[in-house]
């Protein structure tokens, strides 16, 4: 049974089914330069399907978000060991972005780490990628560290983060 989480004009924020990893690939293929294994999608969609969104309009998959689940030391208590998401991967199809997509699919999954009981939740994302650094520090995340030469390439990556209130 398919889970409607929220509707943003004519885009449906839902959970993913594992009828939706290949258009997801598809989507990923086309927005960003890392890419994943077939096993890496559905080994995340098992692990937390409560974070593992997609956003469809008139039945195509225009956007999605995948989180994993970790354990290890906070990024904001001291020598804590602590429950973490990691937004994985996001991405809206070029030509529906600045609709508010991109902004509620991050808001429902952090919704969806909510429920998985995470203390905080990090991501990576390119020092250069101006429109993510803003949506995130929109919805409260801090940039933590600049990790040097992180992606294939050579580019930096912020480490942003957030940490939850229950
Ligand atoms: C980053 C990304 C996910 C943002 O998605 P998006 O759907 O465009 O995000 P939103 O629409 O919620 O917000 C983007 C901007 O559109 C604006 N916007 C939102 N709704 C709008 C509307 N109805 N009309 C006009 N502008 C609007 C927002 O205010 C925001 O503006 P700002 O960046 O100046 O603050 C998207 O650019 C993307 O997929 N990029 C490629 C993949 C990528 O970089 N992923 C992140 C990896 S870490």
């Amino acid at each position: 049974m398919q889970v409607a989480l929220r509707q943003i004009g004519d885009c449906l924020i839902r959970r993913a089914d594992s009828s939706d990893l290949i258009p997801v690939m598809q989507v990923n293929l086309v927005t960003l330069p890392e890419h994943y294994s077939d096993y890496f999608y559905e080994s995340l969609l098992g692990e937390a399907p409560e974070a593992f969104l997609v956003g469809e309009i008139r039945g195509k998959v225009v956007a999605y978000t995948m989180c994993k689940i970790e354990y290890g030391f906070s990024n904001f208590k001291k020598l804590g060991f602590v429950k973490k998401g990691h937004i994985v991967s996001i991405a809206v199809v070029e030509e529906h972005r600045k609709k508010g997509i991109g902004r509620a699919i991050v808001e429902e999954g952090l919704k969806g780490i909510k429920l998985k009981k995470a203390d905080e939740l990090y991501l990576e994302v390119r020092c250069s990628n101006n429109e993510a650094v803003r949506l995130y520090e929109k919805l409260g995340f801090i940039i933590k560290q600049r990790l040097k030469s992180y992606y294939r390439d050579g580019e930096d990556a912020y480490l942003m983060t957030i940490e939850f209130s229950y």
